[in-house]
């Protein structure tokens, strides 16, 4: 497998789980250093998602994981390229619920989907402590 220098991922990170880690993991060990970029509060609002969990705390669980370089704060959807660029990223990976969405990156950096963890999501964990 390639090993890259440095790859970047996006998310929220609400209600931090264990498919969030796995996928952090999987990425990590694809690279020699994983920067990730975590969903602002204002960006989720535009996207129509309220987190439990403020901004500052999500940044700061990410950051505090062993396979975790550094957190960048992600505010809107066009600052990928800025980001892969100014980064001096190689490697753009996400889960495979965004599979082809971001194939124009490739462009700038390798693109991977990876897949999901069944059984569990930030919905769903939300979704079942209402019940
Ligand atoms: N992810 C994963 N496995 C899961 C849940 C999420 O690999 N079971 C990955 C997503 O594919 C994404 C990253 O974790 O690349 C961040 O996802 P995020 O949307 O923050 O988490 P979800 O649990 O999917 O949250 P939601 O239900 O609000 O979409």
């Amino acid at each position: 497998m390639k090993k890259y220098k440095r790859a970047i991922t996006y998310g929220t990170y609400d209600l931090f789980h264990v498919g969030h880690l796995r996928l952090l993991k999987r990425i990590a060990d694809m690279a020699d250093e994983l920067y990730v970029a975590v969903s602002s509060d204002e960006f989720n609002a535009l996207k129509g998602k309220v987190c439990i969990i403020p901004f500052e705390d999500r940044a700061e669980i990410v950051k505090a994981l062993a396979c975790v370089k550094k957190v960048i704060r992600e505010d809107n959807w066009e600052q990928k390229i800025s980001d892969i660029k100014d980064n001096h990223c190689d490697l753009f990976a996400m889960g495979d619920d965004w599979e082809g969405k971001f194939d124009f990156l490739k462009e700038y950096c390798d693109v991977v989907y990876l897949p999901r963890t069944p059984g569990i999501s930030t919905t769903d964990i939300k979704k079942n402590l209402k019940k």
